[in-house]
C-alpha cells in the first residue's frame, strides 16, 4: 500500500460512483430550470398562458427534487470523506507501533501530533469536499457548455473568450496555493514541536531565567507561521478577484453580443435568458475553481506529509510467537552496535523543515519528500543497516557505515544462564543501557547475532521477545493514570492478577510502605494529573512492572541508582530471590550491589574486558578490583565521617 489518493478512496469507489451519479442528477435537474424559463419566456411573447403556468409547476418540481438529490449527494460523498479520514487514523496508529523510533527521533513528537491531527483534516476536506466540488465543477461546466452551445454556438464562443486567461490565473494559483499550504503545515509542525518543548521545559526556563530567550525562540517560529499565512492571504486576494473580473468579462461579451443577436431575431428572448441564466450557473463553480485549487492542494501537500510517516522505515521485526522454550538461554554472539549519525542532529532537522520544491502524491512521493525533509538517509541507513550482514559486505554496507556513528558497543560475546543474577558493571557511557536494550532485543545488532534458545531476537515479534525477555529501563515512562494500570502494563493487562498479587509486587520492588500511605492506595492517579512521584518511587513502580511480566530473562538497567541503602538492600534481595528462576540482569554502578551476583561482567568502551565472580575478580587487580576498592573506601570515610 502507497497511500496514494486512490489507494485511500478505493474501498469506497462504489460510494464515490453513486455519489458521482446523484451530482450528475443534480446538475441535469439544475440545468433544466433555465430550460424551463426559456419554455415559458417564449411562451409568454406568444400568449400561451397555460404553457407559462404547467413550466411554472415544473419548475417547483424539479427545485423541490434538486433538495433531496442535493441532500443525498453531499451525505454520500462526505461520509465517503469521513470515512478516509477514519482508515488513515487507523493506519497511523497501526504504522507508529512498528515504526522505527529514529524516525520519530528526526520528526520530533510535536510534528507527528500535528500530521495526524491538521494533515488528517487536509485530507479529509481533501477527499469529501475537494472530490465533490471537482466531480461538480467538471459536470457543471460540461452540461452547461454543451446546452449553451446548442442554443448558439457564437455566443458561447464569445462567452468562452476570457477562458484562456482564466486558466492561466488558475494553474498560477494551483501551484501557489500548494506551495505555500505544504510551508504552513511544515511551519504548523515545527511550531507544534517548539510549543511541546517550551511546556515541557517551563520550569528549567523559569530556574535558569531563560524565558526571555525562549519567547524570542518561540516568536520568530510563530512569527514565520504568521508570514507563511500573510503570503496564502496575499495570493488568493490577488489572483481570486482576478478570476471573478474574468468571469464578469464573459457575462459582459454575452450581454453586448447576445443582446444585438435577439434584436436582429438570431436569438429568441427565451433563448437570451437561458443563455444568461446557464452563464450565471457557472459563476460559482468558477469562482470555487479557486477555493477548490486551494482545498486540492492542501489536501495534497498534507497526503504528501502523511505518506511520509506511513510508509517510514519499520523496526525489522520477525513475526515468531511460539511460547517460550523451557530452559532456553539468551546469548550475544560478537554482537556490535553503532547509533545512526543522524541522532545527534536530530534537532537540527527538526527545526529546519525545508518544504520540497515540487513534490507529487504519486509513488515517487515518498522518496521526494524523504529527500527533501532529509530523512532519505534515514531509510537508506536503515535499509543497508538490515542487510550488513558480517560475512556479506554488500555495497549497501557502505552506505550504511556513512549513516552510522561509532560503534558504541564492539564484539561483545556473552550466554547467559537460564537462572541466576548476572551483573553488567562498567562506568558511565561505557555501553551498559546499550547493551540491556541489545540483550533485550530493543535494539538491533548492527552487526553479529542475539538469540534466545533456537530464535534469533530479530524473528521474534514484540509478542513473541515480550513473552521471553523484559528490559527495566534506565529512564522510567509512566502513564498519568492510576498505579494499577501503570503496574499492570507489565502483566499486559492480564484479568487474572489479583490485587494481592500487585500488591505483593510492590512490596518486592521495596514500594510497600509508599503505596499504603497513599490517598486512595492502588487507584491513587500518578503522573500528570495526579500524585507526582518522587524519582526512587518512579523507579521502583517500573521495577514492580517488570517483576509482573515474569519473563524467563529480565534486564533491570540501573534500579538502585535513586534509592537508600536499606531499600537498595531490600531490592537486591528481591532480585537474588527472583534469580532462583529466571534469568536476571543487574546494571549498576556498585560494586556492593554486584558483589551478589553470580557472575559480573565489565565493560569498558563498549568491549567486555572482565568477567567472573566479585572474589575472582577482586583477586585480578584489573578495572574491577580497582572499582570496588574506592567505593569500599569511600563507604569507609563517609562512616569515619559519621562517626566524628
Ligand atoms: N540514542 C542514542 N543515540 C546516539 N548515541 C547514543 C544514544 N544512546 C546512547 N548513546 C551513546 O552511546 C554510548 C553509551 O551509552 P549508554 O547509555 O549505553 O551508556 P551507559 O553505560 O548506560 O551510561 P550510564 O551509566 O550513564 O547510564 C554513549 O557514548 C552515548 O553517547
Ligand atoms: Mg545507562
Amino acid at each position: 500500500m502507497r497511500y496514494t489518493l486512490w489507494e485511500i478512496v478505493r474501498p469506497y469507489r462504489r460510494q464515490l460512483g453513486v455519489g458521482a451519479v446523484l451530482l450528475a442528477a443534480t446538475n441535469g435537474l439544475d440545468k433544466s430550470i433555465p430550460w424551463l424559463l426559456k419554455g415559458a419566456i417564449d411562451a409568454l411573447r406568444e400568449q400561451r398562458l397555460r404553457a407559462v403556468v404547467v413550466a411554472a409547476a415544473w419548475v417547483v418540481v424539479v427545485a423541490a427534487a434538486l433538495w433531496v438529490v442535493r441532500t443525498a449527494s453531499r451525505l454520500v460523498i462526505f461520509h465517503v470523506g469521513r470515512q478516509t479520514e477514519f482508515d488513515l487514523r487507523n493506519a497511523l496508529c497501526v504504522k507508529l507501533q512498528r515504526i522505527d523510533e529514529r524516525f520519530v527521533a528526526v520528526l520530533g513528537s510535536g510534528e507527528m501530533m500535528s500530521r495526524a491531527t491538521s494533515d488528517m483534516a487536509n485530507v479529509r476536506t481533501l477527499v469529501g469536499f475537494g472530490g465533490m466540488n471537482l466531480v461538480n465543477t467538471v459536470l457543471a461546466y460540461g452540461l452547461a457548455l454543451a446546452l449553451m452551445f446548442t442554443l448558439s454556438p457564437t455566443l458561447t464562443l464569445w462567452a468562452l473568450l476570457p477562458y484562456p486567461g482564466f486558466v492561466l490565473v488558475a494553474r498560477g494559483l494551483g501551484r501557489g496555493l500548494f506551495k505555500r499550504s505544504h510551508a504552513i503545515a511544515t511551519t504548523t509542525g515545527a511550531l507544534s514541536t517548539r510549543l511541546e518543548n517550551f511546556i515541557r521545559g517551563i520550569r528549567i526556563q523559569r530556574t535558569y531565567g531563560l524565558e526571555d530567550n525562549e519567547r524570542r525562540r518561540f516568536s520568530s517560529l510563530n512569527d514565520r507561521l504568521l508570514r507563511d499565512h500573510l503570503s496564502l492571504v496575499r495570493l488568493r486576494a490577488f489572483l481570486w478577484p482576478l478570476l471573478s473580473l474574468l468571469t464578469a468579462a464573459g457575462t459582459l461579451l454575452v450581454i453586448w453580443r447576445g443582446g444585438s443577436m435577439v434584436l436582429t431575431g438570431e436569438l429568441t428572448i427565451g433563448e437570451f435568458v437561458a443563455f444568461n441564466a446557464y452563464l450565471g450557473q457557472l459563476v460559482w463553480p468558477s469562482m470555487a475553481v479557486g477555493f477548490l485549487l486551494a482545498v486540492l492542494q492542501r489536501g495534497r501537500a498534507s497526503l504528501v506529509r502523511l505518506q511520509e510517516v506511513l510508509l517510514a522505515p519499520e523496526t525489522a521485526r520477525g513475526s515468531l510467537a511460539p511460547p517460550p522454550e523451557a530452559g532456553a538461554r539468551l546469548s550475544l554472539e560478537r554482537v556490535s552496535y553503532a547509533y545512526g549519525a543522524h541522532q545527534a542532529t536530530a534537532a537540527a532537522f527538526a527545526a529546519q523543515h525545508v518544504p520540497p520544491a515540487r513534490a507529487t502524491p504519486t509513488g515517487s512521493a515518498q522518496a521526494a519528500n524523504a529527500k527533501a525533509t532529509g530523512l532519505s538517509h534515514l531509510r537508506a541507513g536503515t535499509k543497508a543497516s538490515n542487510q550488513a550482514a558480517p560475512e556479506s559486505p554488500a555495497p549497501s554496507a557502505a552506505a550504511s557505515t556513512h549513516a552510522l556513528g561509532p560503534q558504541v558497543i564492539r564484539d561483545v560475546s556473552l550466554r547467559l544462564p537460564a537462572q541466576g543474577l548476572v551483573a553488567l558493571v562498567g562506568r558511565s557511557g561505557s555501553g551498559k543501557s546499550t547493551l540491556a536494550k541489545l540483550l533485550a532485543g530493543r535494539l538491533l545488532p548492527t552487526s553479529g547475532t542475539a538469540v534466545f534458545g533456537p530464535h534469533a531476537l530479530s524473528d521474534l515479534s514484540e509478542a513473541g521477545l515480550a513473552q521471553r525477555i523484559q528490559l527495566c529501563a534506565q529512564e522510567v515512562t509512566l502513564f498519568s493514570t492510576s498505579l494499577r494500570r501503570n503496574l499492570l502494563v507489565g502483566g499486559r493487562f492480564d484479568p487474572a492478577i489479583g490485587k494481592a498479587e500487585l500488591l505483593a509486587a510492590l512490596q518486592d520492588a521495596g514500594l510497600g510502605p509508599d503505596i499504603t500511605s497513599l490517598p486512595q492506595g492502588l487507584d491513587t492517579l500518578v503522573g500528570e494529573r495526579g500524585v507526582q512521584l518522587s524519582g526512587g518511587q518512579a523507579q521502583r513502580l517500573a521495577l514492580a512492572r517488570t517483576l509482573l511480566a515474569r519473563a524467563p530473562v529480565m534486564v533491570f538497567d540501573d534500579p538502585i541508582s535513586a534509592v537508600d541503602a536499606v531499600t537498595e538492600r531490600h531490592l537486591l534481595g528481591t532480585l537474588r530471590a527472583l534469580a532462583a528462576q529466571h534469568a536476571v540482569v543487574l546494571i549498576t554502578h556498585r560494586a556492593s550491589a554486584a558483589a551478589l551476583a553470580d557472575r559480573i561482567f565489565v565493560l569498558e568502551d563498549g568491549a567486555l574486558v572482565e568477567e567472573g565472580t566479585h572474589g575472582e575478580l577482586t583477586d585480578k587487580g584489573g578495572i574491577y578490583a580497582r572499582l570496588a576498592e574506592r567505593q569500599a573506601l569511600e563507604a569507609g570515610l563517609v562512616l569515619r565521617g559519621a562517626a566524628r
